[in-house]
């Protein structure tokens, strides 16, 4: 991340703070087809276009918009390394976030089934998560602001995805499953050979997005949460081919589950 770069989105976050009123301490980044979440806050909307510092957003099922009230900040839409964002604008949500004063981040996503004991319409907590993008989005300088790091050289990632978040959430929702999370370039899906050599090295569930973020937000200090939808058996495990639209369309049915869960949490880590 460019020290420029993140001044520049944290610049803007100020701009937005100054003319909403608002400094918010959550944050949130919706996933495919769950931008329908942002929904139940009553928030004034920010068009990511009005924030010039942001890429526009290109896929199916991604509106970028900032939804922003006193408590929460909720970035629906986000940015794929597959459609050719630099690591920086991958991350770029959740600087914006921490510039608007959002200490914890819940981040959603859509996921392919790899645990066989998974089905979809499931909903994964993410435990843990395994990097397989072929980048980290803390190469590069170590970012500054006025002289002083953002953060540690080396961060530690032994706990990135907050134990009491999970507590939590099983605690809300009685039939959630838990797992690792394995983050996977894209755009194509990934060949059954990928998806039993994932397996073997211990992943859950796969999908595009998600781990930059969770590095950067954890890399800030900032307290993650997440979440998975899971859409569709992952290949090989299924009998169908894999289509973009049954992963919009599954997390338009399970939004109602997804979003009594998540307000559950919002609620408790507001008030935490
Ligand atoms: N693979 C990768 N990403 C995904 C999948 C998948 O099977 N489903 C939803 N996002």
């Amino acid at each position: 991340m460019k020290s420029e770069f993140i001044a520049d989105v944290y610049h803007a976050a100020a701009e937005i703070s100054k003319t909403t009123g608002y400094r918010p301490k959550l944050g949130m980044i919706l996933g495919s087809g769950l931008s329908s979440l942002a929904e139940s806050y009553e928030c004034t909307k920010v068009p990511y276009g009005d924030i010039p510092v942001l890429p526009k957003p290109t896929v199916e099922g991604h509106r970028g918009e900032l939804y922003i009230n006193e408590d929460i900040a909720i970035c629906s839409g986000r940015f794929h390394y597959y459609e050719g964002h630099s690591p920086d604008n991958v991350v770029s949500t959740v600087a914006l976030l921490k510039g608007l004063g959002c200490e914890r981040l819940i981040v959603t996503n859509a996921a392919g089934g790899i645990n066989t004991g998974f089905s979809p319409g499931d909903i994964m907590i993410i435990e843990d998560h395994i990097n397989h993008l072929g980048f980290n989005p803390l190469m590069g300088p170590n970012p500054q602001i006025d002289g002083t790091d953002l953060g540690a050289r080396f961060p530690d990632m032994s706990r990135v995805y907050s134990p009491a978040f999970a507590a939590k959430a099983q605690e809300l929702d009685g039939d959630l499953k838990q797992g690792v999370y394995i983050a996977v370039t894209g755009p194509s899906y990934e060949t059954p050979a990928e998806i039993r050599a994932f397996s073997a090295m211990g992943a859950d569930a796969v999908g595009m997005s998600t781990v930059p973020e969770a590095i950067f937000a954890r890399y800030l200090g900032m307290e993650v949460g997440g979440l998975s939808l899971i859409t569709n058996f992952a290949a090989g495990l299924g009998h169908e081919e894999l289509h973009h639209d049954e992963v919009v369309e599954i997390g338009r049915k399970a939004a109602d589950r997804m979003k009594k869960l998540v307000a559950g949490l919002v609620d408790w880590w507001l008030k935490e």
